[in-house]
């Protein structure tokens, strides 16, 4: 890669429960290239859980620490797939930086799909509470916050491996 060149790296966007970062680690190795998952990027950089800095400094000082988190990544130089959090498209900078960084794929599921899967999982400060209604508010007000991908895959009915062969042959 020439010095002048834009990074390349693919970035994989969605609502929480999508499986950005299992497919990204699929995916990765499809490539043969890395991973880098922001959320645990943010962690290591923070010294600090999600969860933790969300209730201690509050939902803006997280979304401070995960575009610092996603520019660190997006420079790297090797080729990467980058797993983001579900929220990481709200700031329009993040979405620019997505853009002009990679071939950015939006990974969709139906509602009662994420809900099963998101269950599964309780570790999401967004969804504390009533875990069906907080997946339907937040899917309604990010209702076109994905839409700016590159390629969209919904995966509701795939298996990764499809999702993964789907990213891998688009980017022929
Ligand atoms: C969030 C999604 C989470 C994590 C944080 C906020 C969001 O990541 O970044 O809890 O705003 O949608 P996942 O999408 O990996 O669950």
């Amino acid at each position: 890669m020439s010095d002048n060149k834009p990074l390349q790296h693919v970035v994989l966007i969605g609502f929480m429960g999508t499986g950005k970062s299992t497919v990204g680690k699929q995916l990765a190795r499809r490539l043969g290239c890395s991973t880098c998952d922001v959320d645990a990027e943010i962690v290591k950089r923070e010294g600090e859980e999600i969860a933790s800095i969300f209730s201690s400094r509050g939902e803006n000082a997280f979304r401070a620490a995960e575009t610092e988190a996603l520019e660190a990544v997006l420079s790297t130089r090797d080729t990467l797939v980058v797993a983001t959090g579900g929220g990481a498209v709200l700031a329009p900078a993040n979405r620019e930086l997505m853009m002009k960084n990679g071939f950015v794929v939006a990974l969709t599921a139906d509602p009662e799909q994420l809900i099963a899967r998101v269950s599964q999982d309780p570790d999401r400060p967004l969804l504390e509470g009533n875990v069906r209604e907080r997946v339907y508010k937040l899917l309604e007000d990010r209702k076109h916050a994905y839409d700016f991908a590159h390629l969209t895959i919904d995966t509701t009915t795939l298996a990764v491996e499809e999702v993964v062969e789907r990213i891998a042959q688009a980017m022929i």
